[in-house]
C-alpha cells in the first residue's frame, strides 16, 4: 500500500468562551471532581457568537499560511464533520467560500474518525495525480448536537476547528478503515427527523447525541486493542518502535488503559482533553498540530494516530514525520 502524503501546515479555530467544569456545576447536577476524575477534562471551549464556519474558515486560513500556499493552490477542500451551520450546502462549500477558493470539495462524516477517513480520501486524490494539494479541515459544532440537561453526554464535548493541507511526499506509512454496526445505533446516535410531510406514518423530531458510554467504553477499548495489532502485523511495527501515540480524545481513562495495556508510558501519549474536552472529528488533528509546534514531535519520529467514534467506526494511521 502507497500513500504518498504528507502534511505542511495546520491551522486551528477554536471558540473564545471557556467553559469549566465548575461553570456547568451551576447549572446541572454534576461536579468538577466526577467529570475531571471519570474523563480528565477540566475544560472545553463553546461558540457563543462564532459559527462553525467562522471556526473552520480561521482553521483552513491558519493552514494555508502555514504551508506558504493560496487558495489557488489549494486542488479540492474535503471536511470531516458532524454537520456544518446548514444541511446544504456542506461545510466544506462555505470553507472555499470564506477562503476564496474554486476547488471541489465535499463533506464526510464518520463521526469522530473523520480526519483518518479524509486522509485516506485525500491520499487517494494525490495518488491519482487528481490533486496535488489537499484541504482537510475536521470542524464541530458539539454544543449545538449534545443536551444541555442530559449529564451524561453535554459535560464531555467541546467546540472547535482544526486543518491541515497534505500533498505529496512519504511520511504516510498505513492508514486503515474499518466500522463495526451496533444493532440499530442505539449505543451512540443522534437521530434525524421526519420534517413534516403528511405521508410518513410516524412524524419524529430530530433529537440531541445520545449514548451509552459504558458500552462505547467497552467497543473503544477493544477496537483500539485491535488496530494497534493489525498495525504490528502489517508495518511490522512493535509498539516500542512508535515515538508518540495520538489517540482520539474521548476520555483520559482509555488513553491511560491503551498505555498500561501496551506497557508503554504515559509520555508516549500526548493529551489535549482538559482543556478541550471530546471535540469529535478535529481531536486528532488539533492534538498533532500541537504537537507538532510544541517541538515534542521531531522529523524521523513514528506517530501512530487512532480514532473511534460514532458508527462505530475506527481508523488508524502511521506518518514518520518529516
Ligand atoms: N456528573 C455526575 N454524575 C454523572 C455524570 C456527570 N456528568 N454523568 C453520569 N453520572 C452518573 C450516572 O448517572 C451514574 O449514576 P448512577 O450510578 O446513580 O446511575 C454514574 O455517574 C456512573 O455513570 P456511568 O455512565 O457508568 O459512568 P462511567 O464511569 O462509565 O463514565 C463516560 C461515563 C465518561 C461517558 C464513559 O463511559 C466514557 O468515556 N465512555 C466512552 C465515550 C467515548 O469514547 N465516546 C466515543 C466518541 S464520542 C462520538 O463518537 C460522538
Amino acid at each position: 500500500m502507497v500513500f504518498k502524503m504528507k502534511i505542511i501546515g495546520f491551522g486551528k479555530g477554536i471558540p473564545a468562551r471557556c467553559v469549566s467544569n465548575d461553570d456547568i456545576a451551576q447549572f446541572l447536577d454534576t461536579s468538577d471532581e466526577w467529570i475531571f476524575t471519570r474523563t480528565g477534562i477540566k475544560t472545553r471551549y463553546v461558540c457563543t457568537t462564532e459559527t462553525l464556519t467562522d471556526l473552520s474558515v480561521t482553521a483552513a486560513n491558519g493552514a494555508l499560511e502555514d504551508a506558504k500556499l493560496n487558495p489557488d493552490d489549494i486542488d479540492l477542500i474535503i471536511c470531516a464533520t458532524l454537520g456544518g451551520d446548514y444541511g446544504t450546502p456542506s461545510l466544506s462549500c462555505c470553507i472555499a467560500e470564506g477562503i476564496g477558493a474554486k476547488c471541489p470539495c465535499f463533506d464526510v462524516n464518520a463521526a469522530c474518525t473523520g480526519f483518518i477517513y479524509a486522509l485516506e480520501l485525500a491520499s487517494g486524490f494525490i495518488s491519482s495525480g487528481k490533486a496535488k494539494n489537499v484541504l482537510i479541515v475536521s470542524a464541530e459544532m458539539m454544543s449545538a448536537k449534545t443536551d444541555w440537561s442530559d449529564r451524561n453526554t453535554c459535560v464531555l464535548f467541546g467546540d472547535g476547528a482544526a486543518g491541515c493541507v497534505v500533498t505529496a511526499g512519504n511520511a504516510v506509512k498505513y492508514i486503515n478503515l474499518s466500522s463495526a454496526a451496533m444493532p440499530n445505533s442505539t449505543v451512540l446516535n443522534m437521530p434525524n427527523g421526519t420534517g413534516n410531510s403528511p405521508f410518513t406514518k410516524e412524524q419524529k423530531s430530530s433529537g440531541f447525541l445520545h449514548m451509552q458510554g459504558q458500552e462505547v467504553f467497552k467497543f473503544v477499548v477493544n477496537i483500539v486493542e485491535s488496530e494497534l495489532k493489525l498495525v504490528q502485523e502489517r508495518t511490522g511495527l512493535s509498539p516500542a518502535q512508535i515515538d508518540l501515540f495520538l489517540l482520539h480524545q474521548a476520555n483520559k481513562r482509555i488513553i491511560d488503559f491503551t498505555g498500561a495495556k501496551l506497557k508503554q508510558p504515559p509520555e508516549k501519549f500526548p493529551c489535549n482533553i482538559q482543556r478541550y474536552g471530546n471535540l469529535s472529528s478535529a481531536s486528532i488533528p488539533l492534538l498533532l498540530f500541537e504537537t507538532v509546534k510544541s517541538g515534542q514531535i521531531k522529523p524521523g519520529d513514528t506517530l501512530l494516530l487512532c480514532a473511534f467514534g460514532a458508527g462505530l467506526t475506527a481508523g488508524t494511521c502511521v506518518i514518520v514525520w518529516e
